[in-house]
C-alpha cells in the first residue's frame, strides 16, 4: 500500500492486516522501552489544517516510537496566512524530504489532491465531512481486542447515533464494520443523516434508540458537530438528549456485555449524558489508546517494508 486514504480504497485484507500488526504494536507499547528501530531514517509530517488532539498527538507519538524524524506543520504560524497556496505548501515540505504526509483538511478529497503533488504517502488524518480511516482502524481495534473478536464481526449489532450527517468517523466506521461482517443501525432523525444513503454499505436506519438499545453488542455515540451545521437541525440539545443521548436510564438498558464508543471529543450533557468512567461497559479510554497502536500499523505498513520490530540493541 503507498497510501492509506480510506477504508474503502484500503479494502478488507489490509484492513484485517493493520489490524494483525496493530496487535504487534500494541505489544510493542507494553514494554518498558516501548520503542523499536523500524522507520530509522523515514520522516513523517503531520499537516494539520484543522484542530486535534487525538489524531495528531497519536500520529506523532506513533513515528517516535517507531524511531521516525517527525515534522509538525502549524497552520497558525505558517506561510498560509501569507497567502500561499496547498499545492505550493505541500510542494515545499515535500522538497525538505518526507516519507508520509499526515494530512487533515476541511476539504473532502483533499488527501487525493494531495498525492497528485508529491512522491510521499499520504495518510487521511480527517477530510471534511469524507473519511477518517485510521478512526475506523482504531475503532474496528478496540472492538476486535474487548469483544475478543480476532476473526469476524459477523452477527455483531452495532448502532452508531448522532450526526451521521456531517461523520466523517459514521462514513469509515459503516465501511470498517461491515467490512468485518457487523450488521450496523444509523440511528438519527432524520435532520441529522445525510439526504441519501447511495453509496452507503447496507446499513439499518431508525429514528429509535430506545426500540433496539436493549440488542446492541456496540453503542457508538458521534458527536454534535455544531461547528459544521449552518442550520438548525433539531429543535433543541435538549431534545436531542431525550431522544439520542446516553442517560442513565438507557444505560441501565444495554446488555451488561455492551461496548460504549465515542471517539472524542465528547459533548457532555448532550450526547453523553452519563460519566462514560463510571460504566463498566465503556472503552472510550482503549479507544484513545488503541490509537497510538494503530497509527503505528499504518505507518509501518506504508514505510516499513523489511525492518522488523525488536528493541534497539
Ligand atoms: N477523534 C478525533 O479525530 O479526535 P481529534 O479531532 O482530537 O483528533
Amino acid at each position: 500500500m503507498k497510501h492509506f486514504r480510506s477504508i474503502s480504497e484500503a479494502g478488507p485484507d489490509a484492513l484485517r492486516r493493520l489490524l494483525d500488526i496493530a496487535d504487534h504494536m500494541a505489544e510493542v507499547n507494553r514494554r518498558p522501552n516501548p520503542k523499536v528501530p523500524a522507520l530509522r531514517g523515514k520522516t513523517v509530517c503531520n499537516v494539520f489544517f484543522e484542530d486535534s488532539t487525538r489524531t495528531r498527538l497519536s500520529f506523532e507519538t506513533a513515528a517516535k516510537r517507531l524511531s521516525a524524524d517527525t515534522m509538525n506543520f502549524a497552520v497558525s504560524s505558517s506561510s498560509v496566512n501569507k497567502g500561499e497556496s496547498l499545492r505550493d505548501t505541500i510542494e515545499t515540505i515535500a522538497a525538505m524530504g518526507i516519507d508520509a504526509f499526515v494530512i487533515r483538511h476541511k476539504s473532502s478529497g483533499a488527501p487525493w489532491q494531495i498525492s497528485q503533488w508529491t512522491t510521499a504517502s499520504v495518510i487521511n488524518a480527517g477530510d471534511g465531512w469524507h473519511a477518517h480511516p485510521t478512526q475506523a482502524l482504531l475503532d474496528a481495534y478496540t472492538i476486535r481486542t474487548a469483544l475478543n473478536r480476532t476473526d469476524s464481526f459477523d452477527g455483531l449489532r452495532i448502532a452508531i447515533v448522532g450526526d451521521i450527517k456531517h461523520s466523517r468517523v459514521a462514513r469509515s466506521d459503516i465501511q470498517a464494520f461491515t467490512m468485518l461482517g457487523a450488521d450496523v443501525t444509523l440511528v438519527a432523525p432524520k435532520t441529522l443523516l445525510p439526504p441519501s444513503l447511495d453509496g452507503f454499505d447496507p446499513v439499518t436506519v431508525t429514528t429509535d434508540l430506545d426500540a433496539i438499545i436493549g440488542d446492541l453488542d456496540v453503542l457508538y455515540l458521534l458527536r454534535m458537530q455544531r461547528e459544521r451545521m449552518n442550520e438548525a437541525l433539531v429543535p433543541s440539545l435538549r431534545e436531542y438528549t431525550s431522544r439520542f443521548g446516553l442517560t442513565p436510564e438507557r444505560a441501565a438498558r444495554l446488555p451488561e456485555h455492551a461496548l460504549i464508543m465515542h471517539p472524542g471529543p465528547m459533548n457532555r450533557g448532550v450526547e453523553m449524558a452519563v460519566d462514560p468512567s463510571e460504566l463498566p461497559g465503556s472503552v472510550i479510554t482503549q479507544q484513545v489508546t488503541n490509537g497510538i497502536a494503530v497509527r503505528m500499523a499504518v505507518l509501518f505498513d506504508l514505510l516499513g517494508s523489511g525492518a522488523n520490530l525488536e528493541a534497539e540493541s
